[in-house]
């Protein structure tokens, strides 16, 4: 079967693509990032796509008076490179419910907290400020409820007591960056789907859970 073909959205620094770059290249995951799009021109994460190879597009959301526009051009950008999967790797602007519904159960995003907790931003001073001693990150599919679509998969590290938010946020990421690609290569194997508005997993080996 032909490797899945995965677009990248990014905003910034990319360090997730990166990770997800690397699973590919090892051959780690039955799939490859053929396109990188990033909603700002500036985005760090864009030189990953270059050094790789990797097509990749800007479409800036200042360029758009409103959502409906800039979700418009972004769905053009993403079709023209015919993805069997989407996924959302620290990309920061909040999608329309057309947008999400035409990609539904072939789009996922990272999220840096143990969802339900902390949806939206600041989850790493959230955290800190209620105490919480575990925190984590989150693989779901994206539905137009934001932050809020089916859980795939989490990984949790400890609060330690001397934790700001940097610090915090790094001990997440590293997670993140084994979480994500775990989660792209069960779905590039066809071991998770989107079902009846919840997650299918198929064959799921306990061995590969965090
Ligand atoms: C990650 O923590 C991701 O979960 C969040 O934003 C951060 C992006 O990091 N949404 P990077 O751009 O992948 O390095």
């Amino acid at each position: 079967m032909a490797l899945a073909r995965i677009t990248v959205l990014i905003s910034g620094r990319g360090s997730n693509l990166a990770a997800l770059i690397d699973a590919a290249n090892a051959g780690a995951i039955d799939g490859a990032i053929t396109q990188v799009i990033s909603n700002r021109p500036d985005a760090g994460g864009l030189a990953h796509a270059e050094r790789n190879g990797i097509a990749s597009c800007i479409v800036d959301h200042r360029a758009f008076a409103t959502r409906d526009a800039f979700d418009a051009a972004l769905a053009d950008a993403i079709d023209a490179s015919e993805p069997d999967l989407i996924v959302l790797a620290g990309f920061m602007r909040i999608l329309g419910a057309p947008f999400v519904t035409r990609y539904a159960g072939r789009m996922l995003n990272i999220h840096p907290s143990l969802l339900p907790a902390y949806p939206g931003t600041d989850t790493h001073g959230r955290a800190l400020a209620d105490r919480a001693t575990r925190h984590g990150c989150t693989v779901h599919f994206v539905t137009p409820d934001v932050d809020g679509g089916p859980i795939i998969a989490q990984a949790d590290v400890p609060v330690l007591a001397d934790d700001d938010a940097a610090t915090l946020a790094a001990r997440v990421l590293e997670v993140e960056h084994r979480l994500l690609p775990q989660v792209v290569g069960w779905f590039c194997a066809g071991r998770v789907a989107l079902e009846n508005g919840g997650v299918r997993i198929v064959d799921s080996p306990s061995a590969l859970v965090f």
